[in-house]
């Protein structure tokens, strides 16, 4: 059979991995496997698609990014999309798609479905905010990059005294502030599944220098809610329809409120696509090339509307329409963890 595979949304370190596990495990059982450019565009014709064989993924397991590149096109936003769309399916002869990506590229794969396509999903997003999933393929990476910065952050926040507020990625949930933060040891982890005051966050930067803590580092989610401290407006949206995030600058609104209320002085720094960039730690290599090669064996054996997915540290299988219930908040666990660790003080 013939097996389309294309990657959606925003890259994550480890897509490669994940192309390159398809790839290898389809040609071992005799399939051929057909690379689709920039995600849902390249099926409405936007990118020459091109046939992969096990030469093209020899050395890309430990590459950032994606060779088939990715695009947040969303093929349903009108019916000449819709009908090109199906239409690439039938042209390029596809018998089952394998799309990797995160809530939107599944949503997509899940109408596709719904259509009467096979399609398969690979679960991909540094966010990991899809349900059904413990983990997604790039979360560990974008983990350890803040992780990272954070020691290194802690060294020039201890030498002049300051307060470092980094502002972490991952939508409307906390995954990679908290796993982040908490990996990297951070005072305060602000996520939007916590609520907390402007009040709050100056009376505990206050109490840890009067505790003696000369270095205060601050993990802030892009998209956390601050009662009492007005982001910026978001104006613009990205290809598929969200709000930019980015674009609160809910980091530097925080650093200066900080300083002003404090009077310690305080810096900030976004590490944006630094999270996303680069290559895949081991743990994304691994698990994308679990879900690869689970992904493959789903498509060869004919299942649609299905993507593998990781639960305490088995791969399984769940529907594509379980896998949309999310986002995916904090787990309690975690939440406890971060108010014990890097919480508010009275
Ligand atoms: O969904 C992944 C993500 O990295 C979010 O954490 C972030 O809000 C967004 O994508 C940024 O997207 P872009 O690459 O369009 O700036």
């Amino acid at each position: 059979m013939r097996i389309g595979i294309l990657t959606g949304g925003g890259d994550a370190p480890g897509l490669n991995a994940a192309i390159r596990a398809v790839v290898l495990r389809a040609t071992a059982l005799g399939h051929e496997t057909f690379g689709i450019g920039d995600g849902w565009a390249g099926l409405l014709g936007e990118a020459a698609p091109r046939v992969l064989v096990a030469r093209d993924v020899a050395a890309i397991l430990g590459e950032g990014g994606t060779i088939l590149g990715t695009s947040r096109t969303d093929p349903r936003k009108d019916d000449a999309s819709r009908r090109a769309v199906l239409d690439g399916i039938r042209r390029f002869r596809l018998d089952a798609l394998v799309a990797v990506g995160g809530n939107d590229t599944l949503g997509v794969a899940q109408w596709l479905h719904e259509q009467g396509v096979a399609v398969v999903g690979v679960p991909k997003t540094v966010d990991n905010d899809l349900a059904e999933t413990d983990f997604c393929i790039g979360f560990d990476t974008a983990v350890t990059v803040v992780a990272d910065a954070l020691d290194r952050l802690r060294t020039t926040a201890s030498a002049h005294h300051r307060v470092v507020v980094v502002e972490a990625m991952g939508r409307d949930t906390g995954w990679v502030a908290a796993f982040g933060g908490l990996a990297g040891g951070a005072d305060l982890v602000l996520v939007p599944e916590i609520r907390v005051t402007s009040d709050d966050v100056t009376r505990t930067v206050k109490r840890r220098r009067s505790l003696g803590d000369l270095d205060i580092l601050v993990v802030v989610s892009e998209a956390a809610e601050i009662d009492g401290l007005e982001a910026q407006t978001a104006v613009d949206r990205d290809a598929f329809g969200h709000v930019r995030l980015d674009q609160r600058a809910i980091g530097a609104v925080l650093a200066r409120h900080i300083e002003q209320r404090t009077g310690i002085e305080a810096r900030q720094v976004v590490l944006g696509h630094l999270q996303r960039g680069g290559s895949p730690t081991a743990v994304d290599r691994l698990r994308a090339t679990r879900f690869g090669n689970a992904a493959a064996d789903l498509a060869i054996a004919g299942r649609s509307g299905v993507l593998p997915v990781q639960r305490g540290g088995r791969i399984e299988v769940a529907t594509l329409a379980d896998a949309l219930h999310g986002p995916r908040a904090l787990s309690d666990d975690i939440i406890e963890l971060v108010r014990r660790f890097a919480g508010i003080l009275d």
